[in-house]
């Protein structure tokens, strides 16, 4: 372990503010662990107080102080890039990676919000590299051009974790990668949309699909459109008649979907790739006076599953919602404690369990990339056991 001490929480845009509460539910988080030995989880997580993270105009290795009064062996530097602020999802993540990298922990985290900003995430990346720290936890927001940190990081004696999107490179330039099966999750929303039209007597009507998608070059955006495309194939009778970019943002969710409804006018399924996403659709579809969820004219499904969302699939606005997790930090805990045990990280790629949900008790159970899983029809009682 290396003796440098990094006192610095700093972020890219001062537009970014942190207001995490509401992410927070007290309750169990339903997840399996990938590892080998299960990692507790924060199941009831306090809220950060308030981490200095705002403010930084711009980010600018001047901004990292050193705290050279700190001399702590048993400290372990951190360097968490993370992709941005666009989402409620993304504030869970957020919240996860600073409580368990805390202070109390043994760690020094420094934390670089790139705002969506590919090459700031880069070059933050690099920065960090530079400082020598321990570890480098990159999300990466779009899947290419990493392999100039990696090989720098390689060089340089420091240890990468990957946590949620994924990198399109070689697996031995990083110790394991954690987070969502996208394509899964994309494969479970065309296998309940598939069983649900049939419930509905409407597996032979022609069915037009528009997706509001996420970040262009996103793992998460790619393996969800891929996944969901296997059941446009294999359905004759779905079209889809459009896939846009939403940022997985609210305001681009909306303005997405009002340029979808000039376009198609009636669309029988709205696709959106998050869930903030989704309630900017909701809003567009609301001020175009289309009626949408259980008993609408639009079939609107959703991922992510926060718990608002689920608060409007329990009130059946949103039909079907589907998990991503993103409570993955522990795991990358656990990899680290081992590896500065002198053990080794169990697997490369780690997938954290995630849940199916919607507003009708109509569909029991899908079959979707060889596995079979529950469809969860939302009520109070799921809603209180939800940990984000
Ligand atoms: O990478 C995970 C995705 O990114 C989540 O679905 C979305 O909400 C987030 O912004």
């Amino acid at each position: 372990m290396k003796i440098i001490y990094l006192l610095a929480y700093i972020m890219i845009m001062s537009v970014c503010t942190f207001s995490l509460s509401g992410c927070n539910r007290s309750g169990t988080a339903d997840v399996e662990v990938a590892p080998e030995d299960n990692v507790p989880i924060n199941s009831n997580p306090t809220k950060i107080p308030d981490s200095g993270l705002h403010g930084k105009q711009d980010w600018d290795s001047s901004n990292i102080e050193l705290d050279s009064d700190i001399h702590d062996a048993e400290i372990i530097t951190i360097g968490f890039v993370q992709v941005g602020h666009e989402s409620a999802w993304r504030e869970a993540a957020t919240e996860s990676v600073l409580d368990t990298f805390s202070r109390d922990n043994g760690y020094e985290l420094m934390f670089i919000d790139s705002d969506n900003n590919s090459d700031y995430q880069k070059q933050a990346a690099m920065q960090f590299i530079e400082q020598k720290i321990d570890y480098l936890i990159i999300d990466p927001i779009v899947t290419g051009g990493w392999d100039n940190v990696l090989k720098a990081a390689k060089e340089a004696g420091v240890k990468v974790f990957v946590i949620d999107r994924t990198i399109d490179c070689d697996e031995s330039m990083y110790e394991a990668w954690f987070g969502s099966d996208f394509e899964a999750e994309g494969e479970a929303a065309g296998a309940w949309l598939e069983a649900y039209l049939k419930d509905k007597g409407r597996e032979k009507e022609d069915i037009s699909i528009v997706t509001v998608a996420g970040t262009k070059g996103s793992a998460a955006r790619k393996g969800r459109t891929k996944g969901f495309s296997k059941y446009i194939k294999k359905n004759d009778n779905w079209t889809k008649l459009a896939e846009k970019d939403g940022e997985f943002t609210k305001e681009s969710g909306k303005r997405i979907m009002e340029e979808f409804i000039i376009k198609y006018g009636k669309i029988d399924v709205v696709v959106c790739h998050n869930d903030n996403e989704a309630w900017g659709a909701m809003e567009a579809l609301d001020e175009a006076g289309i009626t949408y969820g259980m008993g609408g004219d639009t079939i609107l499904i959703s991922f992510d599953a926060v718990y608002e969302s689920l608060e409007y699939v329990l009130s059946g606005k949103i039909n079907a919602d589907f998990e991503c997790n993103p409570l993955s930090a522990p795991y990358i805990e656990d990899a680290i404690r081992r590896i500065e045990s002198g053990r080794h990280v169990v697997s490369k790629t780690n997938y954290i369990d995630e849940a199916c949900f919607q507003a009708e008790n109509n569909v029991y159970t899908i079959e979707y990339a060889g596995r079979t899983s529950k469809m969860i029809t939302v009520t109070e009682q799921v809603l209180k056991s939800r940990a984000y």
